[in-house]
């Protein structure tokens, strides 16, 4: 076994990937924040900004497939390590402890996260399971997506949850890495909060505000 393998299937290994992993898709979901808040700038804006991706295959193709790498790793080291630290604990322990309540909170909340990206992917991508869906026209396809309040309130839930999910990937991932000695610990729960929020309240604003009626 090559030291990659060797150090990918430790412990240490798999938590660094996850970490990692979890860093790039933070990174993507800041950067695809920033692209869709620009639907406040109006329809034109937005849906030349979309177009310029699709006008990108060379670009925006490898970057779909890293993404799915990215994700299948994560859920990869998710579940094997889930799996380790199940195997290794005595079945009353699992009841009582704290830090066992949370790694089912993230396993809660990844998987409802998962569903959402494949949902959000027929609903927003593809328009499968989008009423009125035109292709190419983003700013369209999002206003009327979100005036009906269950789709509005469907994204809003599942982007709380992902926020959950977020805060604590956030916090382990600065542990992992070894930001969080105990002296930055107030530092990176501060850090993971206001990362967090920013993610969470714009995702919740959108289909909030064309709710309310800002956004026709
Ligand atoms: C209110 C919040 C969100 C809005 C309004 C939104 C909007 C959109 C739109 C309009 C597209 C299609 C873009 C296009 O075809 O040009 C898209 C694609 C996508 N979104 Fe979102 N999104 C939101 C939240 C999220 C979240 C929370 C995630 C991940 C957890 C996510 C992951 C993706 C992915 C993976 C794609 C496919 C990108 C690609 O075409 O390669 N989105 N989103």
């Amino acid at each position: 076994m090559s030291w990659i393998l060797r150090f990918y299937t430790s412990n240490i290994g798999l938590k660094v990937v996850m970490a990692l992993t979890g860093f790039a898709m933070f990174g993507f979901l800041l950067g695809h924040l920033v692209g869709n808040l620009q639907i406040f700038w109006g329809a034109e804006i937005i849906n030349d900004y979309a177009k310029m991706l699709h006008d990108h295959p060379t670009v925006l193709w490898p970057v779909r497939l890293g993404l799915i790498g990215i994700i299948l790793a994560h859920i990869h080291a998710a579940v094997t390590l889930t799996r380790r630290s199940m195997a290794a604990r005595p079945e009353g322990y699992r009841k009582l402890n704290r830090s066992k309540r949370v790694e089912t909170g993230m396993r809660l909340s990844g998987v409802v996260v998962l569903g959402f990206i494949i949902y959000h992917l027929l609903h927003l991508t593809a328009g499968t399971v989008h009423s009125d869906y035109i292709q190419g026209d983003v700013y369209h396809n999002v206003t009327t997506a979100f005036a009906n309040p269950v789709v509005a309130i469907v994204y809003m839930v599942c982007n709380v949850l992902l926020g959950v999910h977020l805060f604590h990937g956030l916090w382990s991932m600065f542990r992992t890495l070894g930001v969080s000695n105990p002296r930055y610990d107030r530092l990176a729960r501060g850090a993971a909060t206001a990362l967090t929020l920013t993610i969470v309240g714009g995702n919740v604003f959108m289909p909030l505000a064309i709710l309310a009626g800002l956004l026709k």
